[in-house]
């Protein structure tokens, strides 16, 4: 299994502070998914920048999953969903709409991420908000969904979805 982890952060990208959620999507992933090998890059909330690196990692490193994190919310800067959209085959809307319902019984501002999700070839590419316990959050969310989608796009019509 071949993970890429894109932080989408000016400052982050920049050194004016470190990336912390980068480094949480591979803590909570190792914990849901066994055997994962983890690439990593660090982009501006730049869309060219953000659409190169989820070509990268899809159809170059040939990524069964890649997620990002930030960029999903309401300011000027904040390109991810567009970028990740131009670059889909499919969307997945209900990974968006399950991280948002899921996060906002505990947290109310969870409405002001617009992250999507969806298919891109044989490869599964999700957006996640930019703190890093909301990847924790939202990971654990999506968990169940998540390694089914994987195993369907690896195995296609063999794979029979489990009960959850
Ligand atoms: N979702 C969860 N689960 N927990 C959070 O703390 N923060 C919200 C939202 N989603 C949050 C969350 C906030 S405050 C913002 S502004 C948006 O994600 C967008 O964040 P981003 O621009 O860093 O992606």
């Amino acid at each position: 299994m071949k993970i890429g982890r894109v932080t989408i952060s000016d400052r982050a990208s920049t050194g004016v502070y470190p990336d912390r959620s980068g480094p949480e999507i591979e803590a909570v992933l190792r914990g849901i998914l066994s055997e994962a090998q983890f690439h990593a890059e660090i982009v501006p909330d730049e869309r060219e920048a953000i659409c190169a690196a989820l070509r990268r990692f899809t159809d170059a490193v040939g990524c069964d999953l890649v997620v990002t994190t930030g960029g999903t919310g309401i300011t000027p800067r904040d390109v991810t969903p567009e970028a990740t959209r131009s670059v889909l085959d499919r969307e997945l809307p209900g990974f968006g709409e399950a991280m948002r319902m899921g996060s906002f019984a505990k947290v109310k501002t969870a409405i002001l991420s617009r992250a999507i999700a969806g298919t891109r070839g044989r490869s599964l590419i999700l957006n996640l908000p930019g703190k890093p316990s909301a990847v924790r959050e939202c990971l654990e969310i999506l968990a169940p969904a998540l390694t089914e989608a994987l195993a369907l796009l690896r195995e296609g019509e063999a794979h029979v979805c489990a009960p959850t």
